[in-house]
């Protein structure tokens, strides 16, 4: 087995002096993208398969998550696995120890949170489900992308004093990421994200109709309405402030992996990514929290946003189930070593909403809830202010 191993190495350092830099391998991995095989990360320290998109499909369909990895993996050391029949990917890096202060900014933060208004709210839902489906390589799918963009591009407009830009993260699929950003005043400091995805799908047909209003249509309009409240009170943190709206999360966390590596690839120094995936959603005759979850996230970060949660919501918050291998985009975020935290609409997975994934998530499904999802909404105003401002 050593033996074998050494030799590997020394193809590898060959090619590596004369090969122009090509890596063993690439050219077939190449060749199994271009005839639309997808590589597969079904769980951590777990090597990554090739699967067909029909495959990935019945992965979805049995409620198993994954990465597709296919347009962020290092091609090369798959080329070194596929000799060695099989490498574990990177161990994820260890995340950087991160202490949070105690919620401090009452002052400002509560104001704010009076002139959150469940109206815009629906009026925003009421657009983005308008999309037949938000699929990530649909012509509406990319239209809802269009949309998100211009309408905080309406807010930077109607209140320029927040310095508010956005802008489209395009990536090699049909749907782009769109990212919003409040640079402060020192524009270089660590970035504090909120994400959501905005894309949605049909798990039926891909092609149907598929509103996705809790899933997450939820999480994307707490972000936008949050971004409204910021930039209407001339929101000017010390530093920068991102909200981003992931393309493709459905599909394998795509957008969000895109993402996350570029930023890490370029040093872009993180202070605490929060996640909004289904947030209106109240089990009926279950108790109403803010449920936490407790894997691939951060424990200091989630603790600081528990205390955002007894200092400005009116609910009380649980720590989760987990939720499981790459559930949500700050996966994406936690693989990179970035600190995370994601506040669900319920526990997990009992009071979950599960008419997802299908023309049946709308806001007149039973248990959909305003006045719950406003919480979170509130929370993303309190969130941005006390790490930032
Ligand atoms: C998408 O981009 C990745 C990374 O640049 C590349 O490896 C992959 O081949 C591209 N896929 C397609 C379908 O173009
Ligand atoms: C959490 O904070 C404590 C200090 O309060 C620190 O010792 C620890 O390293 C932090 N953990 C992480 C995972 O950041
Ligand atoms: C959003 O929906 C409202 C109706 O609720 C409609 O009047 C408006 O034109 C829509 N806006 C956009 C940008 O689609
Ligand atoms: C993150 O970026 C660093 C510095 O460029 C790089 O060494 C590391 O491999 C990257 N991490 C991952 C998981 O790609
Ligand atoms: C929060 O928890 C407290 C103490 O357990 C309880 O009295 C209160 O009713 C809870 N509030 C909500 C909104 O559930
Ligand atoms: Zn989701």
């Amino acid at each position: 087995m050593a033996g074998s191993l050494k030799k590997i190495v020394f193809v590898f350092a060959v090619c590596i002096a004369t090969c122009h830099g090509a890596a063993i391998g690439t050219p077939s991995f190449a060749t199994k993208v271009a005839k639309g095989l997808r590589l597969i990360e079904t769980a951590e320290g777990v090597a990554p398969v090739w699967m067909t998109q029909q495959e990935k499909l019945e992965l979805l369909r049995k409620d198993k998550n994954f990465f597709d990895v296919t347009n962020t993996y290092d091609p090369a050391e798959l080329s070194v696995g596929s000799l060695t029949g099989g490498r574990r990917p990177s161990p994820k890096p260890l995340a950087a120890e991160v202490t949070f202060d105690a919620p401090s900014k009452q002052a400002v933060v509560t104001p704010l949170l009076a002139k959150v208004s469940v109206e815009n709210m629906q009026l925003l839902l009421g657009n983005l489900t308008a999309f037949y489906n938000r699929f990530f390589e649909s012509e509406t799918g990319a239209a809802a992308s269009f949309w998100i963009h211009d309408t905080v591009a309406d807010f930077g407009d109607a209140f320029p004093d927040s310095e508010l830009e956005v802008f489209l993260f395009e990536h090699n699929f049909t749907q782009t990421s769109i990212i919003a950003r409040f640079p402060g005043e020192d524009p270089d400091g660590p970035v504090t994200i909120l994400g959501a995805h905005m894309d949605s799908i049909n798990l039926d047909d891909v092609n149907g109709r598929a509103p996705g209003a809790d899933d997450d249509g939820s999480g994307s309009v707490n972000l936008l309405e949050a971004v409204r409240v910021l930039a209407e009170s001339g929101f000017q943190p010390k530093t920068p402030v991102e909200f981003h709206w992931y393309a493709a999360e459905e599909v394998g966390l795509l957008g969000s992996q895109d993402i996350a590596k570029t930023y890490n690839d370029t040093g872009v120094e993180v202070k605490g990514m929060l996640q909004f995936d289904m947030t209106a959603f109240v089990k009926p005759g279950s108790e109403e929290v803010i449920a936490l979850m407790p894997d691939f996230t951060n424990g200091n970060l989630t603790n600081f946003v528990g205390s955002l949660i007894d200092t400005y919501s009116t609910l009380n918050f649980t720590i989760n189930n987990p939720c499981g291998f790459a559930c949500s985009d700050h996966a994406s975020w936690d693989k990179f070593g970035y600190p995370t935290a994601l506040p669900f609409e319920g526990t997990f997975p009992d009071n979950a909403n599960e008419i997802i994934h299908s023309d049946g998530d709308t806001v007149d499904l039973e248990g959909f809830s305003w006045s719950h999802t406003l919480e979170y909404t509130k929370l993303a105003v309190a969130y941005a202010i006390e790490l930032a401002a």
